[in-house]
């Protein structure tokens, strides 16, 4: 694995594991490289509009929405900008913390940010809060599941009677949909607030490639995106979607697959006496109860995401990576352990 990271994509150091963007550790099947491998074919020609909407047609069917209210867009920060360029000078509800890339962006965007911060132990989002700033806002964000805490801050219950209540656009970020499998995707087809986003980057294994997916009213998405905006996707990822997408029984394995080793995780992490969070998608927030853990594991080849700045000095967030990426970092984190306890750190 290392060599491939050091290779083509030039890491400078020797990953021994890579477990810091929540990506799949696993490769996609054998038949959506194929399709990749095809497009080389005509790499010289320009993408079709056919293509793009059969692709369109396929998400239709993968998530039962008719296909006049969905678009792609190479990346979610495609569409959050795409969004965020309306809301400049507004204000947006979001948890803290939320998905750092689109509290970035928003503050790009001088868009300001109203924070809710969830509730321990569990990070739960508490509803009366949200309720008592509605009018102070112009629009919400959450991702549902959350990144990086990994759990659902409302059920589709909850996110039905928020749309009911709140006038404004609500985005649900769904981009780790496929591991609990709870969706508000279908009211987008009744709800004009309501903007659901996914991706192709998580259980359909296909990071590199760029493909996500915006569903939303008929009326807001031909505000957002006009159809020339299909070009933008180059043709490797629209038939690497493609196959995918009519191969996609494979996302089941990749889900069991991996909350195999998140569960393997989460029991290593509990039984060295730190907390992993509960979670529903192919990471774990944990509070290690010690500071410098990732710049440890940094040292050893082990990535992991640093939260300090997010949720304090002993915050991680791990990804699931390959048995033997997961070994790793269980092991090295056993040491880190002892090395801070040998040294009565902590
Ligand atoms: C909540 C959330 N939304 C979106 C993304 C990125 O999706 P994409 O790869 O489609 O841009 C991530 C990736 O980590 C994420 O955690």
């Amino acid at each position: 694995m290392s060599a491939e990271l050091n290779e083509v994509l030039m890491y400078p150091i020797k990953i021994r594991a890579k477990l810091d963007q929540n990506e799949c550790p696993l490769k996609p099947p054998k038949v959506v490289l194929e399709s990749i491998k095809k497009s080389l074919e005509v790499i010289n020609r320009y993408q079709t509009s056919m293509l793009f909407n059969y692709i369109l047609e396929l998400y239709s069917d993968y998530c039962n929405v008719n296909k006049n209210h969905l678009f792609m867009t190479p990346g979610i920060d495609v569409i959050f900008e795409k969004i965020l360029h309306y809301m400049r000078g507004k204000t947006i509800l979001v948890t803290k913390p939320t998905y750092f890339l689109f509290e970035e962006q928003a503050k790009q965007f001088g868009v300001k940010l109203e924070y809710i911060v969830l509730q321990e132990p569990y990070f739960s989002l508490e509803l009366d809060a949200i309720y008592s700033r509605l009018k102070k806002i112009d629009m919400i964000f959450l991702a549902n599941p959350n990144n990086p805490t990994g759990q659902y801050v409302l059920d589709q219950k909850e996110v039905q009677e928020l749309i009911e209540e709140f006038n404004g656009p609500i985005i649900i970020d769904e981009a780790y949909y496929e591991y609990g499998g709870k969706t508000a995707i279908q009211m987008v087809e009744n709800y004009d607030n309501l903007i659901v986003t996914r991706t192709l980057s998580k259980a359909f294994c296909l990071a590199g490639i760029r493909a996500s997916f915006i569903a939303l009213s008929k009326n807001l998405r031909n505000l957002f995106f006009d159809r020339i905006e299909m070009f933008r996707i180059s043709t490797p990822t629209l038939l690497a979607s493609k196959a995918a997408l009519e191969n996609r029984g494979y996302i089941k394995h990749v889900v069991a697959y991996t909350e195999r080793e998140r569960n393997k995780i989460f029991e290593g992490l509990k039984k060295m006496g730190l907390i992993p969070y509960p979670s529903v998608t192919n990471f774990l927030l944990v509070n290690t109860k010690m500071e410098g853990l990732q710049g440890y594991l940094y040292s050893k080849g082990i990535l992991v995401k640093d939260l300090s700045n997010m949720m304090g000095s002993t915050f991680i967030r791990v990804s699931v990576g390959l048995p033997k990426e997961n070994d790793l970092f269980l092991e090295e984190t056993k040491n880190y352990l002892n090395l801070k306890l040998s040294t009565s750190e902590i």
